[in-house]
């Protein structure tokens, strides 16, 4: 299944000149110090799960961005010191790769590595690694997909973690108050499910049995910062989300 992008003018999110305040202090430090992008240039942050990964990282873990678009988190991450050996991002869009490339100035530097593959083609380039990952992170990946496409996306993410206990999913994305289906905004032939900590951890024991694993889910729910996410509906949040395997 392909991810239909729409266009940037049809998306209530997509702000063509951001705001001062749009740009949090955690991206423009990172823009600024690992880009050396001028601060005239550039027009938020750590959750305590961050400081896990990087020190499972300096332990020489191995550890995946699924969806990482422009890869910003890998770069916050080798910013922030660890070996990049170990690190590798993957998306649909390989556009999206190279603008990440020509975003952070790093083409000739960053040695973590990048994949293109779809979540839902058994035949792409990230079945060869399975079982490899110690920690997936899925940052507004989920969401994406109604609840049918959502169990089969996250099983796929689940059979990239290391068979062991511990392998960890972390992420964060749209949630709400009352977990429910809806329309895409801009596709309405798409279905988005979104979660309450509830319909989470029920979504989990339910691929954990079909996957013969047992998980454990913490998430918790986040009001929203200023207008983020002022298009959707007023029971909206940000769920953030720990899935570790027992
Ligand atoms: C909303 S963005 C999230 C980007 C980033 N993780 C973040 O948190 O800012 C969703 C990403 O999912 C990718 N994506 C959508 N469908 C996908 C699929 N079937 N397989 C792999 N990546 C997909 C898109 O290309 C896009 O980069």
């Amino acid at each position: 299944m392909a991810f239909e992008e729409t266009r940037k003018e049809n998306v209530a999110w997509f702000d063509e000149r951001p705001s001062g305040n749009q740009v949090t202090s955690a991206a423009r430090h990172l823009l600024e110090t690992y880009s050396k992008i001028p601060a005239e240039q550039i027009t938020d942050h750590h959750t305590e799960e961050y400081g896990e990964v990087l020190e499972r990282l300096h332990q020489g873990q191995w550890f995946l961005d699924m969806a990482c678009c422009f890869g910003q988190e890998i770069r916050q991450l080798v910013a922030d010191g660890v070996p990049p050996e170990n690190i590798y991002g993957c998306d649909l869009r390989p556009e999206y790769i190279e603008l990440g490339y020509k975003l952070f100035c790093d083409r000739d530097r960053l040695q973590a590595k990048f994949l293109t593959a779809d979540i839902f083609d058994d035949n792409s380039s990230l079945v060869k690694r399975r079982g490899d990952f110690n920690m997936v992170y899925t940052g507004s990946f989920f969401h994406l997909f109604g609840y049918e496409d959502q169990v089969r996306v996250s099983k796929a993410v689940a059979r990239l973690l290391r068979p062991q206990e511990g392998s960890t999913i972390f992420g964060r994305q749209v949630g709400a108050v009352n977990a429910a289906e809806h329309e895409h905004r801009t596709n309405p032939a798409r279905r988005m499910f979104r979660h309450n900590p509830e319909s989470l951890k029920k979504m989990w024991k339910d691929i954990g049995e079909d996957l013969g694993v047992t998980f454990s889910v913490q998430a918790t729910l986040h009001e929203l910062d200023g207008d983020h996410f002022r298009f959707l509906a007023e029971d909206t949040r940000r769920i953030r989300f720990i899935i570790r395997r027992e």
